[in-house]
């Protein structure tokens, strides 16, 4: 039996437009990352061999190029994930920070490893490497939310929260804004003498 056909929907066209336009002529292969995206959003979390293709043609790049890129970035799912595709990231400044912890809780919580998928299809664990959120280690991805400064309490809560069908806060879980130092500043703590002067 042959795979389902894939054909981007003329909205998703029309974004795949504005960025190809963004690369001068001849260099339109620098858009294969977010051509995939757009085609794996459409395509419910992940991309079949059918998608691959269809970026390759509209790219005009050989597919096994779009192949590589696919298969080498774990933003790329090439088979079906839960509705929350829980990513945690165990690279070296999280696992410094706990990450083995977060990870543990995780499979607990949901009851799967790595790699596997809740049989109500609701949640997908994932082990990945660094998505850029060091200072805030240890840090979760689920869906295009980042959970950050965990630990088993605060781990378990998100999961509870999305299990419930709520949105759990975003962000720093440890109460700090964005990644500023929790007990307040530590440095630039006094008005330079002449700021606001002429
Ligand atoms: S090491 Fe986890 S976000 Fe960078």
């Amino acid at each position: 039996m042959s795979a389902p056909p894939f054909v981007l929907s003329p909205e998703n066209v029309a974004r795949a437009e504005a960025i190809v336009a963004k690369y001068p002529d001849g260099r339109q292969a620098s858009a294969v990352m977010p051509l995939l995206d757009i085609a794996q959003r459409q395509g419910g979390g992940w991309l079949t061999q059918a998608a691959m293709d269809y970026v390759a043609d509209y790219l005009k790049m050989p597919p096994i190029r779009v192949y590589e890129v696919a298969s080498f970035y774990t933003m790329f799912n090439l088979k079906p994930v839960g509705r929350h595709h829980v990513q945690v990231c165990t690279n070296l400044p999280c696992w410094l920070r706990g990450s083995d912890v977060v990870a543990e809780t995780c499979r607990r919580a949901l009851g799967i490893g790595f790699g596997e998928t809740t049989d109500d299809g609701q949640f997908t664990l994932s082990e990945v490497e660094c998505l850029g959120a060091c200072v805030n280690a240890p840090m979760i991805q689920i869906g295009d939310d980042y959970y950050e400064d965990l630990d088993s309490v605060t781990t378990r809560a998100v999961l509870s929260v999305l299990k419930q069908g709520g949105k759990p806060k975003v962000g720093s879980q440890m109460g700090r804004r964005s990644c500023e130092p929790k007990g307040g500043l530590t440095s630039l703590r006094e008005t330079a003498p002449m700021a606001g002067k002429k």
